[in-house]
């Protein structure tokens, strides 16, 4: 059994034609889209709304994962979830009730999850993990594809299992952790012996015009890291 999962961020795929990338990177082996969704006030950058993940949903035969970096998150999780989403995912920063806005995915009968920046602390997970189906640790500040992992975060996926582990012992419930920012195949088995299950990676895949031969080769760095 395999529990990871390789989410390719469409942050880096050709805009001009994101249905066919879209089938192109679900052909070649994606087991979710990662939707990065900026709104040049949470992050100094603007990508796509609800309109394009709409658009998008009938060309995605997996789950799609939106990751919002927006301020506020309300409307938009509402939006994103009548558009077709299947995962949601926000910065504790970006809501003044976090529980209210996880609540509010829940409700609308998708799985939810908070993100955490470089510099957040797992504390914030603490008092929500009954609302919690994911938890989303960057590995880069959010904004940009094509940054540089940040070493520390190594460290703080380890923290985050254990965390999830605890909860899991007394709850019986997982909580998945996915990790985003600067993955490759020379870093995936690492971020994967730390404690990740689902590995976003944007310019690594669309970077390279074989998505599956990059998509392949991070399943054998994984496939490799999980024999250790
Ligand atoms: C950054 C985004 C990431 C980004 C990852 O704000 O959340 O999903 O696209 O891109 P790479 O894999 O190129 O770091
Ligand atoms: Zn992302």
């Amino acid at each position: 059994m395999n529990r990871y999962r390789i989410a390719p961020s469409i942050l880096s795929a050709d805009f001009a034609r994101l249905g066919e990338e879209v089938r192109d990177v679900i052909a070649a082996g994606a087991d979710w889209i990662h939707f990065d969704v900026m709104d040049n006030h949470y992050v100094p950058n603007l990508t796509f709304g609800p309109m394009v993940c709409a658009a998008l949903r009938p060309h995605a035969t997996v789950p799609i994962d939106v990751h919002l970096m927006v301020e506020p998150v309300d409307d938009l999780i509402t939006a994103f979830a009548h558009a077709g989403a299947d995962i949601i995912t926000f910065h504790p920063e970006a809501s003044r009730h976090i529980h209210r806005s996880l609540s509010l995915i829940k409700d609308l009968g998708k799985q939810a999850g908070l993100v955490l920046n470089p510099a957040t602390s797992v504390q914030v997970l603490e008092n929500v993990l009954d609302k919690l189906d994911i938890v989303l640790l960057m590995s880069v500040n959010p904004g940009f594809g094509g940054q540089a992992f940040i070493p520390q975060t190594l460290n703080k996926i380890r923290q985050t299992r254990a965390l999830l582990d605890e909860y899991e012992a007394s709850s019986g419930k997982r909580i998945a952790l996915e990790v985003d920012g600067g993955i490759k195949a020379d870093n995936i088995s690492a971020v994967a012996a730390a404690g990740a299950d689902i590995f976003v990676a944007g310019s690594a895949i669309f970077g390279n015009p074989d998505y599956k031969q990059s998509i392949g080769e991070m399943r054998r760095q994984l496939s490799s890291a999980d024999t250790h």
